[in-house]
């Protein structure tokens, strides 16, 4: 009996290959496949191993054919899968949450205190030979300790970025959409009155289009004089160009991005600014991460390939 074909649109880790492989054929297309590649591969794949750079629409399902029974996202977002697509053809779709929450908050932490210190540019000039000095005012930045920080975004990682900060005497206060239960010590605002009083605001709102540039330049004006933005969402929940603009004015006055508008291309605009912190999108990128997320991509395949329930379902 021929074994059922699963297609990786990228490159998985062995906790994710190793598992796929023992039971099925696996073709892996490598990182940044062609499009065309892609839908040369797909037919009679009964499963795809997805991930955001690669669109996932009504076309890719159709080359795949009837053989096709899942799509596993590598990762927690997935607006590259048209889900109504999937939907409408039985297809179930599935993502890898709450494994990537710890590395994600701590990417978030790590980018509030690299902006807030100045360490991308402290990190250049020392590079470059130019410390020359060490007065009283030379490279100041601000404190996180004491700070009000405020949380665009409360689910499974905005809360975990919360609780990493319990031990910086922060006051925390947080947006969301949604209704949020939660012990944790946080006061609930409205996004403006959020961007009003915070020092630090840190974004972790799921990617839909009703977040499309939610922070704009109406936004960023609300922000305090000397506060920090970072984000680890997705780009396109800030408009970029608006962002450039008030950081040239120093509102806020440093940013940490972990996600851009149309990545891997940054702005050159963007790139020059000395107060600005920037990664390749990067915030599941630990090993440890990076096998938990593969694992249970291989889990969700296997347990739809089997005949049973996703471990973790999005349709
Ligand atoms: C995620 O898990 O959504 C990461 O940002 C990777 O795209």
């Amino acid at each position: 009996m021929t074994k059922p074909r699963v297609v990786v649109t990228g490159t998985l880790r062995d906790a994710g290959l190793d598992p796929l492989r023992a039971r099925y054929e696996v073709d892996v297309l490598g990182d940044a496949p062609a499009r065309d590649h892609v839908l040369d591969r797909l037919p009679g794949a009964s499963a795809i191993v997805s991930r955001t750079s690669v669109p996932i629409d009504g076309d890719v399902l159709d080359a795949a054919g009837d053989a096709l029974v899942v799509v596993a996202q590598f990762g927690v977002g997935y607006e590259n899968i048209d889900l109504a697509a999937a939907r409408r053809r039985g297809v179930r779709v599935t993502n890898t949450p709450g494994v990537l929450s710890a590395a994600t908050a701590e990417l978030a932490v790590t980018l509030m205190l690299a902006a807030a210190r100045r360490v991308a540019e402290g990190d250049a000039i020392v590079r470059a030979g130019k410390w020359d000095a060490h007065g009283a005012d030379t490279f100041l930045g601000r404190n996180l300790v004491g700070a009000t920080v405020g949380l665009v975004g409360f689910g499974r990682i905005g809360q975990t970025v919360a609780r990493l900060l319990c031990g910086f005497d922060v006051r925390i206060v947080y947006s969301d959409v949604a209704d949020v239960e939660t012990d944790l010590p946080a006061q609930r605002l409205d996004l403006d009155e959020l961007l009003a009083v915070s020092d630090f605001v840190s974004l972790h709102v799921a990617f839909t289009e009703d977040a499309r540039h939610l922070i704009n330049a109406r936004t960023l004006a609300l922000m305090k004089p000397g506060s920090v933005l970072v984000n680890t969402s997705r780009g396109a929940v800030v408009d970029t160009q608006a962002l450039i603009e008030a950081l040239r004015e120093g509102r806020p006055a440093a940013a940490g991005l972990d996600v851009f508008e149309g990545e891997p291309n940054v702005p050159a605009e963007l790139r020059a600014l000395p107060n600005t912190v920037l990664l390749p999108h990067v915030g599941s990128a630990t090993e440890s991460t990076r096998d938990a997320m593969a694992r249970l991509v291989a889990d969700n395949v296997i347990a739809v390939l089997d005949g049973g329930e996703p471990l973790t379902p999005v349709v």
